[in-house]
């Protein structure tokens, strides 16, 4: 069967056409983190939190130049360290990880706020120019405990 070479270039387009949409979204697809948690940054293996550093020692670690970095472990239910003291134009780097479900990791009246997913070290850098006292709140439903699971962070 005989094509006309206006049909021919006609279907050229259309396939490369085709061909360049399809490897956009093939490549969306590779390229995209959707599916991660946010600021996701390492795995860890969540049945050796406690002996996998920096979190064998968790708490506030003073890095130098006002910089600090505050290490803590959650688990169902509570934070550890659960009682926090941060110097006042602290910046701090805050490294989280769960032992064991999914929870949160949030300080109302700051942009502070992680999901903590077990197998995974999430981590932000926040500046307590505030002094004062803030809460830590598991803001994940974790199980029957979950309203309990708080902690208390001081600017002083
Ligand atoms: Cu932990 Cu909710």
């Amino acid at each position: 069967m005989h094509m006309h070479k206006l049909e021919k270039i006609w279907i050229t387009i259309g396939i490369v056409t085709l061909i360049a949409f399809l490897s956009t979204v093939g490549i969306q697809a590779f390229t995209s983190d959707h599916h991660k948690p946010p600021s996701d940054l390492t795995v860890i293996d969540p049945e050796k939190v406690q002996e996998t550093a920096p979190f064998d020692e968790p708490g506030l670690k003073e890095l130098g130049d006002n910089k600090y970095e505050l290490i803590v472990v959650l688990q169902s239910f509570g934070f550890t360290p659960n009682d926090i003291q941060i110097p006042q134009g602290a910046e701090v780097t805050i490294k989280v990880t769960s032992i064991d479900v999914v929870h949160g990791f949030q300080i109302p009246g700051t942009n502070v706020n992680m999901m903590v997913t077990p197998g995974h070290i999430n981590s932000m850098t926040y500046t307590f120019d505030e002094a004062g006292e803030f809460l830590i709140l598991c803001n994940e439903y974790c199980g029957t405990g979950h309203h309990y699971m708080s902690a208390k962070l001081e600017v002083i």
